[in-house]
């Protein structure tokens, strides 16, 4: 749980501010105001506006962010509720999250995300927020000189019973079509001789906003490197799996292994550029996903928060 004092974002606004119960589509002025907010703070909390089930919440969605994408080349086990809405990941409770940029391993993401609340936690289990302009502040000019430089490598492993399945991640049980879809997404793929599949994707560290132009620090280097887990538990994957073949892992973009101490150096950043608050019952949050990055606390009792996704940025390095 997080001792860091509340920064500003996320913005909140309530209907008051906007005239509007954001279910149809607002009226431009206030749409410019809810934009104005995302692109200032990076993340908008709506309050007070009672959006309560699905249905409500695809309307705020469509409303604000348009048409909702489907949650592809999946990292994380999420269930849909239907019309392209997904329970938010389910994860044991009891661990954290780490911050991340939805999908940012992947050649294209979603521009935008929403989250809504429809049963807070008891303690804890908020989704904090990262200032991305503030992380890529606050990393070493070394760290971000050698990761323009090198770009990352994410390797994925597909070992049976570790992380989701390979034919779940890719939708098919056919391996020439994972082949095919990895081609097209800058992914090489390695059928072992066990049957293990094991993907490789050289990534840019940094991306522009399609708005601003601005350079970012959005990838999944820190998230997915090995120093990130539960020292017991990447004890315990090490043993069983070895350190190559571990379900996630990254490297420089030349497949040279990044050290601890950098990766420790890396979430600090975004830590100290963090901020949470705590979720009421239908909240919605609206997030630029190039300029927050999220995560999850470890909470207590229930809690339900779905998530849809709009937008497409496409990486350009
Ligand atoms: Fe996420």
């Amino acid at each position: 749980m997080t001792t860091l004092p509340l920064r500003t974002t996320p913005a909140t606004l309530t209907p008051g501010d906007l005239g509007h119960d954001l279910r149809t589509t607002p009226p431009a002025a206030a749409a410019a105001r809810v934009r104005a907010e995302l692109a200032d703070a990076g993340a908008v909390l709506l309050r007070g506006f009672g959006v309560d089930g699905t249905d409500d919440f695809a309307a705020v969605v469509a409303a604000l962010g348009g048409e909702r994408l489907e949650y592809t080349e999946r990292s994380t086990p999420r269930k849909s509720l239907g019309g392209r809405v997904y329970t938010s990941t389910e994860y044991a409770k009891d661990k954290e999250i780490f911050f991340h940029n939805e999908n940012s391993y992947q050649a294209s993401w979603p521009r935008w995300l929403f989250f809504h609340c429809s049963v807070p936690a008891a303690g804890g289990g908020a989704t904090p927020l990262a200032d991305i302009r503030e992380v890529t502040r606050l990393l070493d000019a070394d760290v971000r000189a050698e990761f323009a430089e090198r770009g990352w490598l994410h390797v994925r492993t597909y070992q049976p019973g570790f992380g989701l399945p390979w034919p779940e991640v890719f939708g098919t049980e056919d391996r020439a079509e994972v082949d095919r879809y990895c081609a097209a997404a800058g992914i090489t793929t390695t059928w072992r001789p066990d049957g293990v599949l094991q993907t490789r994707a050289r990534r840019a560290a940094f991306h522009r906003h399609p708005d601003t132009g601005e350079s970012l620090w959005f990838n999944h280097i820190a998230f997915f490197h090995p120093s990130t887990l539960p020292p017991a538990a990447l004890a315990v994957l090490t043993d069983m799996l070895g350190h190559d073949s571990l379900p996630n892992d990254t490297c420089y973009g030349d497949g040279k292994r990044i050290p601890d101490s950098v990766c420790a150096h890396i979430r600090d950043c975004y830590r100290r550029a963090s901020s949470r608050f705590d979720y009421e019952r239908g909240d919605v949050l609206f997030v630029d996903n190039m300029l927050a990055a999220h995560g999850r606390e470890p909470y207590d009792g229930d809690r339900s928060v779905a998530v849809a996704m709009t937008g497409l940025v496409r990486g350009t390095a």
